[in-house]
């Protein structure tokens, strides 16, 4: 049975992207979709995740100072996956027609921040890399797979406003949240996680 998903998700994430560049949606898909997704993740074995690298191809370094998480694409031939990866299209296609992004293409991966893995303040462009690659990313979606986070737990992402010391918002990484923003537009860190962290993290891209 191919999964529905919530016909107004597309609508609540282009409004809050209009007024505020940025949307945070409690419970965005449906549990069974959900359950299914912490399932492939906890069956991933440990060797299978690889180190987050900072910028990519010939730019592409792993520094464990500025983030320490492990990451692993999804797979998109996986049948589960089909009905996540139609909705992404049609968000993409919605994007586009909203804010004429000319996203292209949408890359996503499972993200895994060990006990005291962290992610310093960047932006997902890649711009921090200083070896002179954009990495095209237009619109970073982020959802957590935690259930039942505590503010004791750590591993909050804050966003930030360009050119501010401190962060407008704080986001735990609880089961079923779905954080969405204009990738070019919000510096934001990973706080160090107390308790294992896990996430499906993508983003939409023009063509490189
Ligand atoms: C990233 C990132 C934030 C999060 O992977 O680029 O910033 O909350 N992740 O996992
Ligand atoms: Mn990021």
């Amino acid at each position: 049975m191919p999964t529905v998903f919530n016909s107004n998700l597309l609508n609540d994430i282009c409004s809050s992207l209009a007024t505020d560049g940025y949307a945070v949606i409690d419970d965005a898909f449906p549990v069974t979709f959900m359950t299914d997704l912490q399932l492939q993740v906890k069956s991933i074995e440990a060797g299978q995740f690889k180190l987050a690298g900072i910028g990519r191809a010939v730019g592409f370094q792993t520094n464990s100072q500025i983030r320490s998480d492990e990451i692993m694409w999804l797979d998109e031939s996986r049948a589960e996956n089909q009905s996540y990866f139609s909705w992404v299209e049609t968000l993409r296609l919605t994007l586009n027609q909203r804010f004429y992004l000319g996203c292209a293409e949408y890359e996503c991966m499972f993200a895994h921040y060990p006990v005291g893995a962290f992610y310093q303040k960047h932006v997902d462009t890649f711009s921090h890399t200083a070896v002179g690659l954009s990495s095209h990313r237009k619109v970073s979606t982020i959802l957590y797979l935690n259930p039942n986070w505590q503010p004791d737990d750590g591993g909050e992402l804050l966003l930030y406003r360009h050119g501010e010391e401190q962060p407008f918002k704080r986001v735990l990484p609880e089961l079923g949240r779905l954080a969405v923003f204009l990738s070019e537009e919000f510096p934001h860190e990973v706080l160090p996680a107390k308790r294992p962290r896990y996430s499906l993290t993508g983003w939409y891209k023009t063509k490189s």
